[in-house]
């Protein structure tokens, strides 16, 4: 065989990345998605501690508040810059009647949440004070309403009353409950998981509700309603097909669901204690959504050419057994480095389909399933997932980079190999290059380079890291920075190539210009 030129550039090619255990190739001048700052967005359900305790103690409690919100938790929230908060649910927004949680709070009914440990909700928290809040935090509401066991009348005087600005009934009833001005809400959901604890539903079924219920949900004033029909979970792809065939583009967007979580029946596997196999399980299941995410996709993109419809990932997370000696109905579990992984991978995907995923929202803010934070009584505790949520910011609102990445390295699990390095990139309005990565390998560090292709002179990378010694490190109330946010200098940058090894069971970003 006569080689060429060409033959022995690639061959010197192939030489120099095997130097390399991965590259990155960032074209950093072709991007043209903008990542939208709401799929970084967040859920607080009624739901064991997370409304009351969490982030809500009332005003006389001896926990320092403001307003009756926990002052800790307020202040890590508006650090983080959360773009919107979903509430009240779940399965819980399903029972609610938001006219129960208006008024002077003595006069409020009662109510059993009988999705969430069978507890009396005393309505104490109701839409005054959870937009009270969005705004304290500096967050766009999304407010989750009632089609399963609620009436269109409910649903369109809920609307009314947080966005008339008129001289409506609804309106002035919130006035006389001390609020003169709208709140101006936009997202709107129509029913939650209506296939399930939102009403058992056929999808042709729910369509149809769902057409009836959104007519009577009107704009007011300048403001525009976006409104979310209950989508899938998972693999149910016959649900997306049959409300992308049938509502169409009377809904702005259509939610998706998806856990990491093991199976529902029998034990989902300790949030703590762990092994190599069901850390690989989570770690395969957590890279498991693209798959799905594109067949959904691949379905909107059939009826919706034009991408009218968003598709929003209101509830995503790790779902494990709750934790030793607290209520079962309350979904309370510790999280660790290992819940930092599913985040950053989740989040880097997310990111990669831009173009169609406009909102998504980790179950849950505090105390419920994967958790940023924490709380027992007047502690508070920030989790591996929020400093993901921390370092992760910068690709807010971004400009999605492509990129392309290949490793030697892949770890063994279930007869295939996982990519052992995750990565997504964007170029924020500071003139940024934001690289996040994941290194999911227990133990081995991962020799990376990456070329910033069509990038101007990149003069100085910086960095932080999330690692732990173990994979199940966590924090506690005694132990509260077992894992937090660090700076991260080793890597080097020279004509546009940045070298860097990036430590085993690791998220780190890079921030070049
Ligand atoms: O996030 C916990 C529950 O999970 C939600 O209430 C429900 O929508 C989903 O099944």
């Amino acid at each position: 065989m006569k080689l060429n030129l060409t033959m022995i550039l690639l061959f010197l090619g192939c030489l120099a990345v095997s130097a390399q255990d991965a590259q990155l190739i960032i074209h950093a001048d072709q991007g043209k998605e903008q990542i939208s700052k709401h799929i970084y967005g967040h859920f607080s359900e009624h739901l064991g501690r997370c409304i009351y305790g969490g982030i809500w103690v009332g005003p006389d409690s001896d926990i320092p508040n403001t307003d009756g919100y926990r002052n800790d938790v307020l202040e890590a929230l508006k650090n983080l810059q959360i773009p919107n908060l979903r509430w009240p649910g779940g399965c819980f927004a399903d029972e609610y009647h938001w006219m129960d949680g208006i008024g002077p709070r003595e006069d409020r009914p009662r109510m059993v949440n009988t999705n969430w440990g069978g507890v009396v909700e005393d309505n104490s928290f109701g839409t005054h004070e959870f937009l009270n809040f969005c705004e304290l935090i500096g967050t766009e509401p999304y407010l989750s309403m009632n089609v399963g066991s609620g009436s269109v009348e409910e649903m369109a005087k809920w609307v009314e009353y947080v966005n008339s600005d008129g001289d409506s009934p609804m309106a002035n009833l919130r006035r006389e409950n001390g609020r003169e001005e709208p709140w101006n809400v936009k997202f709107i959901g129509v029913g939650n998981e209506s296939w399930g604890c939102g009403g058992s539903m056929r999808p042709e079924y729910y369509a149809d509700q769902y057409r009836q219920y959104a007519t009577y949900c009107r704009d007011y004033g300048d403001n525009k309603l976006f409104k979310i029909a209950s989508g899938a979970s998972d693999y149910d792809f016959n649900w997306t097909k049959v409300l992308m065939e049938r509502i169409g583009n009377r809904m702005h967007g259509l939610s998706l669901h998806y856990y990491t979580v093991k199976g529902w029946r029998g034990s989902k596997g300790s949030a703590t204690d762990f092994d190599r196999d069901e850390y690989l399980f989570t770690i395969k299941k957590s890279m498991g959504i693209e798959p799905v995410l594109k067949k959904h996709i691949s379905l909107m993109d059939y009826y919706d050419p034009e991408k009218n419809v968003d598709l929003m990932v209101d509830e995503w997370g790790t779902w494990f057994d709750v934790e030793p000696g607290t209520n079962p109905g309350f979904l309370y579990q510790q999280n660790t480095l290992r819940d930092a992984f599913v985040a950053g991978i989740t989040l880097n995907i997310f990111n990669k389909y831009a173009d169609r995923i406009k909102m998504a929202n980790i179950a849950q803010i505090v105390n419920v399933l994967q958790a940023i934070i924490l709380t027992d009584e007047e502690k508070m505790v920030l989790t591996p997932t929020y400093h993901v949520f921390e370092m992760y910011k910068v690709h807010q609102d971004a400009i999605l980079l492509p990129s392309d990445i290949t490793s030697s390295v892949d770890l063994e699990y279930d007869g295939e190999g996982l990519p052992v390095l995750n990565a997504s990139s964007s170029k924020s309005e500071d003139g940024f290059i934001n690289i996040s990565l994941v290194n999911i390998h227990p133990d081995k560090d991962i020799e990376l380079e990456c070329s910033l292709r069509g990038a101007d002179d990149v003069k100085s990378v910086t960095g932080q890291i999330i690692t732990a010694s173990d994979l199940n490190t966590h924090n506690t109330f005694d132990a509260p920075e077992n894992v937090t946010l660090e700076a991260f200098d080793k890597a080097k940058v020279k004509n546009n190539v940045i070298k860097v090894t990036i430590p085993a069971k690791s998220v780190v970003l890079l921030r070049a210009k």
